[in-house]
């Protein structure tokens, strides 16, 4: 269980995130949902201790994760994985070995890139890649993939670490709707078949809709709205995404009830 109290990061004047609490349940598929600028990547940042609290603690099993220090913070780290907007995968090297990478960073090893992997590690990689119908392309380079190919290799990559927690941020922001549908169906395979948390940051309120059990709202750095997604009413999605935003929301709710008509 991951247990969030008053978490707060200022940059100068600025509330990233103001005294958020949260408690999220092993196994959850918990979705954040918020306007640029709402706090979304600086409060996963903090959870995996990539940036450090101004104030507020971090639990995870009641160990206090915002005192970690040396070796003890690189595997936290390592347990809680992240995936991001951009992939983040090294495109002049192949797929296996940006999956086996996945590995080095649990041992806090990332110096070197040329490192013998052992035939169980390269074996658990293939089997990583395979979990996400990726396997067929160990041995291209990482930069002859498309996107959401690289989005799924980045996934294996993260599996590799055998966190307990994966943050995405923003995982489907670059995709077109198919990929996107596919990199959201795997971190739900993921979520679903291997118990691991996944907390993700998303952009639009469909995509937490169909994916997650819970959502969270956040605006101006502070939660304002937290439950299952079918208790997003209206004037809670304004408050969140804005009159501007609310107004395409409606739109689309026309133009879908248009279409099964
Ligand atoms: N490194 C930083 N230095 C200064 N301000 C930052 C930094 N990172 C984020 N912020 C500010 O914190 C707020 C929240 O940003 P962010 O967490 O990136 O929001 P989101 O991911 O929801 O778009 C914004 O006002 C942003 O400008
Ligand atoms: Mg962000």
């Amino acid at each position: 269980m991951l247990e969030v109290e008053a978490l707060t990061k200022r940059f100068g004047d600025v509330h990233a995130v103001d005294e958020v609490a949260l408690v999220v349940p092993r196994g959850q598929m918990l979705g954040v949902i918020g306007r640029s600028g709402a706090g979304k990547s600086t409060l996963l940042r903090m959870l995996n201790r990539l940036s450090d609290p101004s104030d507020g603690r971090i639990r995870f099993d009641g160990v206090d994760v915002t005192a970690l220090m040396g070796a003890e913070l690189r595997r936290w780290r390592a347990r809680c994985a992240m995936i991001f907007q951009q992939f983040n995968l090294v495109g002049r090297l192949d797929v296996i070995t940006n999956v086996l990478l996945g590995r080095l960073n649990g041992h806090g090893l990332l110096s070197s890139m040329t490192a013998n992997f052992t035939a169980a590690e390269r074996a658990d990689a293939i089997r990583a890649l395979d979990r996400l119908d990726m396997a067929q392309t160990a041995l291209q380079r990482a930069d002859t993939l498309s996107g959401g190919q690289q989005q799924r290799v980045a996934i294996a990559r993260a599996m590799m670490q055998r966190p307990d927690i994966l943050l995405a941020d923003e995982p489907i922001a670059s995709l077109d709707p198919r990929n996107a549908t596919v990199v959201m169906e795997a971190l739900q395979r993921i979520n679903g078949e291997d118990g691991i948390t996944v907390i993700c940051n998303l952009h639009t309120l469909d995509t937490a809709r169909a994916y997650c059990d819970r959502v969270i709202g956040m605006e101006r750095g502070r939660i304002v709205f937290d439950g299952p997604p079918s208790q997003l009413d209206e004037p809670t999605v304004r408050r969140i995404y804005g009159v501007e935003a609310a107004e395409q929301l409606s739109e689309s709710v026309t133009s879908t009830s248009l279409s099964a008509a």
